[in-house]
């Protein structure tokens, strides 16, 4: 594979969460070939410190690296905040994260300007979303909250649940009251809450997906740089660096549009890299 266009794209998370993200850029892009690494062995990464992250990260692009990527997505909020500015420094190949383009949207949807992000305390502690927002548009103003309880929820598949509404109204009742009329599902698991979320929230708010926002913005960046695909349907490798059946089982099921690709999924020690 010597020609860059062909080489693949290196989607990185801390597990099943960044399938949100791999799956816009599916839809988006869907000559591209993928490689996803997912660090179920090592997750969550919402509730570790900012250098644990980056070392992380670190071992994760050193794995992508060595399967011969093209540019890298950081498909994991926390990880976007916490490590993608040192790792886009060490880099050789272009790397984007989901922060960027789901603050952007929302700046471009608010009218109140107020803007609501929900995320894991890291995420949230990080203040990402609102430094990245001020700089855009220093007038809008953000409230963070982040939600723990939501990824568990939905790795247990209660997206459509009782249980998880009423978790969602309690986290989100200041928010309602606040006079956003925009949410950021600053998580990669939250997409997956979009249906519950509406409901909870009503039509006043709209939700930002940047797992959606990602997606375009990675189409951007392989124009500019001309290394988009112009092959055939793309391959989907997977990698996780703990048991390969529970991922392949919850991506089957998450991601059923493409279930076909979802094929093998090989596990690998993160910690020889
Ligand atoms: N992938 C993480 C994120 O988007 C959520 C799960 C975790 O805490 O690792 O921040």
């Amino acid at each position: 594979m010597s020609n860059n266009k062909e080489k693949p794209i290196g989607i990185f998370d801390s597990g099943v969460g960044g399938l949100t993200i791999a799956l816009e850029i599916m839809r988006k892009l869907p000559n591209e070939n993928i490689v996803y690494f997912g660090d179920t062995a090592r997750v969550p990464y919402g509730t570790k410190s900012k250098e644990t992250i980056i070392h992380y990260s670190r071992q994760i692009v050193k794995f992508l690296k060595e399967k011969n990527v093209k540019a890298i997505v950081v498909a994991c909020n926390t990880a976007s905040a916490f490590a993608l500015d040192t790792i886009e420094k060490e880099l050789d190949i272009p790397i984007i994260g989901v922060v960027k383009p789901g603050a952007k949207a929302s700046t471009q949807i608010t009218e109140s300007k107020k803007v609501g992000v929900i995320g894991t305390e890291g995420t949230i502690k990080s203040k990402i979303y609102s430094e990245y927002i001020k700089t855009l548009d220093p007038e809008i103003e953000v409230i963070g909250r982040a939600c723990p309880l939501f990824v568990p929820l939905v790795e247990e598949g209660w997206t459509h649940d009782m249980i998880t509404e009423e978790v969602a109204e309690r986290y989100l009742e200041e928010m309602k009251a606040s006079g956003v009329d925009s949410l950021i599902l600053g998580c990669t698991h939250y997409p997956l809450l979009r249906t519950l979320l509406k409901k909870v929230l009503g039509d006043s708010i709209t939700l930002v997906n940047p797992a959606y926002e990602t997606a375009l913005s990675l189409d951007e960046l392989l124009r500019e740089n001309d290394i988009a695909s112009d092959g055939d349907k793309g391959t989907f490798d997977i990698y996780v660096s703990d048991d390969p059946e529970k991922f392949k089982k919850f991506a089957k099921k998450s991601m059923k549009e493409y279930a076909d690709r979802v094929d093998e999924v090989t596990q690998i020690n993160i910690e020889e890299y």
